[in-house]
């Protein structure tokens, strides 16, 4: 359980940055399934597989519609829409028909009440507006403590990152549209009302744009990128005020604050990884999401981003060493542990990398005998991250 928390917060803190990367991946051979026909294959000439023409095994207590199945070089895709998924929000998924078991196996599907939290845009603490050269945002209506759960959401859309190059790039896109398509009417507008940065395909753009990867759901290996349209209202910041996790079991996504928070303060996430220097953050976040970073982390002073820059440097160059923290052969000194929290407070990185570094110090201490400051640190990561578990 909390061995695969860590995996997803680990995962977490690289996603935006990996489906930035990977977003237009495609390719593949392709085949149409046609869903219901049950005809023996006669086309197994020219070497091409033999695959079943046939609706795969599906559970109509759960799906809405008979899955729609493409296959190409990497097997087959498939897409499932679920339309009492969390209490009537719906969802639809679109991966290899093997996992379907596992995924409707997981509480999300088969505890009633699990969810009952959940999705409930009217319950937010913060409201959608327009924020001076930063488009539409999200700000707190009132303080929010250090801490605090924010959001708590299913996506709307699922995609296996393994089927998103099976199918031909045109069949793909045709499903990711009747996957919009099949979810009720409330449910398309939310989707739709998100922004694409890329242009092209309206739906493929509003996926590439706003993607979180979203790890073991179904299995430890497998990795979705999913669709949280309340949740792509926040706007990055490379020092962002609110961290997410995803718990694969309900397939939810928390946001926490992750210091505290004002009425009035914009919230924000990192697409990228924190730890980087301001020329990777404008790299990336060009790359991945076609803007460029004018978040106040980018806009400070030369001389700020300069120390900054050196800050980033330093801490990438103890975290071999020190960073690993459930490597239980990591040597990490005090020395290095307590340089590595100073870093991170000055570089204000609230939240996990605050609290990881923290952790690292009371390893360090209580390698050293020194129980009581062990104590102390073990103490600073707990009240650090909602999104983490540190056992000393
Ligand atoms: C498959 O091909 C054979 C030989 O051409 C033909 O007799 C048979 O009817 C075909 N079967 C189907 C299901 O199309
Ligand atoms: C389904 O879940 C089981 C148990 O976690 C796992 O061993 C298996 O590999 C999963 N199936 C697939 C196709 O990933």
């Amino acid at each position: 359980m909390s061995g695969s928390k860590k995996m997803a917060a680990f995962l977490n803190l690289l996603s935006f940055y990996v489906l930035g990367q990977a977003a237009k991946e495609h390719g593949g051979q392709h085949q149409e399934i046609i869903p219901g026909t049950v005809e023996a294959d006669n086309s197994s000439m020219c070497g091409s597989p033999s695959s079943l023409h046939l609706t795969p095994d599906w559970d109509p207590n759960i799906w809405a519609y008979p899955p729609r199945c493409e296959s190409g070089d990497g097997g087959n895709a498939c897409l499932y829409t679920s339309s009492s998924f969390a209490g009537g929000r719906g969802i639809s998924i679109i991966m290899p028909p093997e996992i379907a078991g596992n995924v409707t196996k997981l509480p999300a599907f088969t505890e009633d009440k699990l969810l009952d939290a959940a999705n409930r845009e009217s319950d937010l603490p913060y409201e959608a507006k327009i924020i001076p050269g930063r488009g539409m945002g999200a700000v707190a209506k009132r303080a929010i403590k250090k801490g605090e759960r924010v959001t708590l959401f299913n996506p709307l859309v699922m995609i296996h990152v393994g089927s998103r190059g099976v199918p031909a790039p045109e069949k793909m896109r045709s499903m990711q549209r009747q996957a919009i398509e099949q979810l009720g009417s409330e449910q398309q507008s939310l989707f739709l009302r998100q922004h694409g940065e890329f242009g092209g395909d309206e739906i493929e753009d509003i996926i590439n744009t706003n993607s979180f990867a979203m790890g073991g759901v179904g299995g430890e290996e497998h990795t979705f990128v999913a669709i949280f349209p309340e949740v792509s209202r926040f706007n990055h910041d490379c020092r962002p005020n609110l961290e997410y996790t995803f718990d694969p079991s309900s397939m939810t996504q928390s946001t926490y604050a992750a210091r505290t928070i004002t009425a009035g303060q914009e919230l924000t996430v990192s697409y990228i990884n924190l730890i980087s220097p301001r020329a990777e953050r404008l790299y990336v976040l060009h790359g991945g999401w076609g803007f460029k970073c004018n978040c106040p982390h980018c806009a400070r002073t030369l001389e700020e981003i300069d120390i900054s820059d050196m800050h980033i440097q330093k801490l990438r160059s103890i975290w071999p060493n020190c960073g690993e923290i459930w490597n239980p052969e990591q040597s990490c000194s005090v020395d290095e542990a307590m340089e590595l929290t100073w870093l991170a407070k000055h570089e204000r990185l609230d939240g996990q990398w605050q609290a990881m570094c923290y952790f690292q110090a009371a390893k360090a201490f209580k390698r050293s005998g020194n129980e009581e400051m062990a104590q102390k640190y073990h103490q600073l990561a707990f009240d650090n991250t909602r999104i983490l578990r540190f056992e000393l």
